[in-house]
C-alpha cells in the first residue's frame, strides 16, 4: 500500500513559513502583502476556488480583495479593472480566475497583468523566465507539485518523469521544472499512441488530464510516484482526481489523494508567490 502524501499537512508546514514571511515583511517595511482575484461570471466551481484563495489570504495575515464581475463584462472593462489594480499599491499580486466567458481573449488579459504582479505566473515574460530556469514567480500548481517533492525527499534526478496532458497551467511547466530538476521528462496528450506503454516507464507520474479514473493501475510501474493533478466530479458527485486511487494505490509507493493533495498545494504557492511578488515591491523601494 502506498505512502499517503499528505497536501494538507505540508500546506500547514509551508503556509506557517509564508505567515512569518508576511509578518517580517509588515514589521520591516509596514506593507502587508496584497492579492486581489477577479471572477468574471458566476461559474460554481470558480467561485469556490475563489472563495478558497480569499480565506486562505486571511488564515496567512495576507490582505486581498476579490472583484466579482458579471459575466457580460466587456474585455475593454476588464482591463480597465487590471489597470487599476497595476496601480494600487496594495495590491502585489494580481490574478484573474480562468475560464473567462468566450467573448473575452484570454491571452489578452494575461498580457495585461504586469509580469512583477502575475502570480499565476501566466504572462508570456514569466513563462519565458519558466523555460530559461531563470524563476520569479512559479506556476502555482506546478510549484506546489515540487515543493511535495522536496519536502517528501523524492529525488527527481535522473528519474524518468512522466507527465500526462500538455496545458500551459500544468502540464508544459511541469515538465519544465522536473526538467530543470534534472529529470528525465516525457509529456503524454490525447494523440500519445500506446499511453499506457509510455506511463509504466514512470519513476514519478504526473497526471494532468481532467477525466475521473483515467490512470489505471496497468499504467503505472510498481514503486512508482503517483502525483494526481486532477479535479474532477465522479457519478456521484464526489470530488476525485484522474487516478484509479484504490487500484493504483497497491501499487505505487507514494500517492497523492483527491482531494487532500496537490488541490491545497496550489493555493498554498498562490500564497508564497504573492508574498515573494511584496518582497520584491519592498526591494525595489515601491513603498
Ligand atoms: N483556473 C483553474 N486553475 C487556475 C489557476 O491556476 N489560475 C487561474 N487564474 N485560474 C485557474
Amino acid at each position: 500500500m502506498a505512502r499517503i502524501i499528505d497536501g494538507k499537512k505540508i500546506s500547514a508546514a509551508v503556509r506557517a513559513e509564508i505567515a512569518e514571511r508576511a509578518e517580517k515583511l509588515k514589521e520591516e517595511s509596514g506593507v502587508t502583502p496584497g492579492l486581489a482575484v477577479i471572477l468574471v461570471g458566476d461559474d460554481p466551481a470558480s467561485k469556490v476556488y475563489v472563495r478558497n484563495k480569499g480565506r486562505a489570504c486571511a488564515e496567512t495575515g495576507l490582505y486581498s480583495v476579490t472583484v466579482e464581475l458579471p459575466a457580460e463584462t466587456t474585455e475593454e472593462a476588464l482591463l480597465a479593472k487590471i489597470r487599476e489594480l497595476c496601480e494600487d499599491e496594495k495590491i502585489h499580486g494580481i490574478l484573474v480566475q480562468l475560464p473567462l466567458p468566450p467573448h473575452i481573449r484570454e491571452q489578452a488579459v494575461l498580457d495585461a497583468i504586469p509580469p512583477e504582479k502575475d502570480v499565476d505566473a501566466f504572462h508570456p515574460e514569466n513563462v519565458g523566465h519558466v523555460m530559461i530556469g531563470d524563476y520569479r514567480l512559479l506556476p502555482c500548481t506546478p510549484a506546489g507539485v515540487m515543493k511535495m517533492l522536496e519536502i517528501e525527499n523524492i529525488p527527481v534526478a535522473g528519474k524518468e518523469c512522466v507527465v500526462i496532458g500538455r496545458s500551459n497551467i500544468v502540464g508544459k511547466p511541469m515538465a519544465m521544472l522536473l526538467l530543470h530538476a534534472n529529470g528525465t521528462v516525457t509529456v503524454c496528450h490525447s494523440r500519445t499512441k500506446n499511453l499506457a506503454e509510455v506511463t509504466r516507464r514512470a519513476d514519478i507520474l504526473v497526471s494532468a488530464v481532467g477525466k475521473a479514473g483515467f490512470v489505471t493501475a496497468d499504467m503505472v510501474k510498481e514503486g512508482a510516484v503517483v502525483i494526481d493533478v486532477g479535479m474532477n466530479r465522479n457519478a456521484e458527485g464526489k470530488l476525485c482526481g484522474d487516478v484509479d486511487f484504490g487500484p493504483v494505490s497497491e501499487k505505487a509507493e507514494a500517492i497523492t489523494p483527491v482531494p487532500g493533495g496537490v488541490g491545497v498545494m496550489t493555493i498554498t504557492m498562490l500564497l508564497e508567490n504573492t508574498v515573494r511578488a511584496a518582497e520584491a515591491f519592498v526591494r525595489a523601494g515601491r513603498t
